[in-house]
């Protein structure tokens, strides 16, 4: 079957890559918004018959899902054969359960809203907590990609002497994995989260590592409270060089400059385009679709 790629608005850094690399073609397309607010679609190229890759992260979700399933549909329309979300971010894994009653699984909906309109789900470093797996939520096969490897090359080529160090419980998997790919210590740390941006870090002694690098480790950077605290908490321990990495860089509100006021070196994948994109990951992609 011939494959194509489909690159929704805001992915060029990532999809013109992976495109490069497969060989794979670009559907032209035409999507803009009516006055009314309303998505338009057109597809500019023949797909009858195809096995089209649509690379969209779904960060800020909310304004992309419509016009998503609207580009979905309308390939499946004009006679696509197969039709593959490659979501590098995968959004809305986080509210995975009802902290408060009356609230939504988001999660379960979101996986519930989209699944009917692809074959297969193709995503990096989801974040998969209470969620053990993807296809506990996602009706569509899923397939999912790790960037620890490439995290750990950079980690190896940037940073001398490096202690990983994950901020809390739930970053236990990419600091471990990370951690041994670039032949380093680690630690994890302990995290409560009391609202959205409200955290408290709880720190052990790190005495012992003061003479390395604190290299933190997160699979996204949402408002930067948890990478901000323990930031601080690592200069109060007297410790300097830190780096924060993120796999997913979402920067919502001040996030950022939040961030950067700790004096922190900032680096993300290009997962989702940021400044502080330094960690390729299109050969990853590349390599689940070609
Ligand atoms: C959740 O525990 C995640 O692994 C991250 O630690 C969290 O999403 C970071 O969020 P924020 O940047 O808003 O503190």
């Amino acid at each position: 079957m011939e494959n194509s790629i489909l690159i929704y608005p805001g992915n060029e850094h990532i999809g013109n890559k992976v495109a490069e690399i497969t060989g794979f073609p670009v559907i032209g397309f035409m999507l803009r918004s009516f006055p009314d607010g309303e998505s338009y679609v057109r597809l500019l190229k023949n797909v009858e018959g195809k096995k089209v890759h649509i690379i969209c992260s779904l960060n800020q979700p909310d304004s992309k899902t419509v016009s998503l399933i609207l580009l979905a549909e309308t390939l499946r329309n004009e006679g696509a054969a197969e039709i593959v979300l490659t979501a590098p971010y995968l959004a809305y894994m986080r509210q995975d359960v009802k902290f408060n009653s009356g609230e939504s699984i988001s999660a379960i909906n979101y996986a519930k809203l989209i699944s009917p309109f692809f074959d297969a789900l193709i995503t990096i470093d989801p974040h998969l907590h209470r969620i053990h797996d993807l296809n506990e939520i996602y009706s569509m096969p899923t397939k999912v990609l790790h960037s620890a490897p490439y995290v750990s090359n950079w980690i190896k080529s940037n940073v001398e002497n490096p202690l990983i160090v994950g901020p809390d419980e739930e970053s236990y998997q990419w600091a471990e994995e990370v951690a041994k790919g670039a032949n380093a210590p680690f630690i994890v740390l302990k995290k409560t989260r009391y609202s959205d941006k409200d955290v408290k870090i709880e720190m052990p002694d790190v005495h012992e590592y003061r003479n390395k690098c604190p290299v933190l480790i997160d699979d996204i950077i949402s408002s930067a409270h948890t990478m901000h605290q323990t930031v601080m908490h690592l200069i109060d321990a007297g410790m300097t060089g830190i780096v924060c990495i993120g796999v997913h860089g979402i920067f919502g509100e001040d996030a950022f400059r939040l961030l950067q006021s700790s004096g922190a070196k900032i680096i993300t994948t290009n997962s989702i385009i940021h400044s502080t994109n330094q960690i390729d990951i299109s050969q990853l992609i590349a390599g689940s679709i070609s």
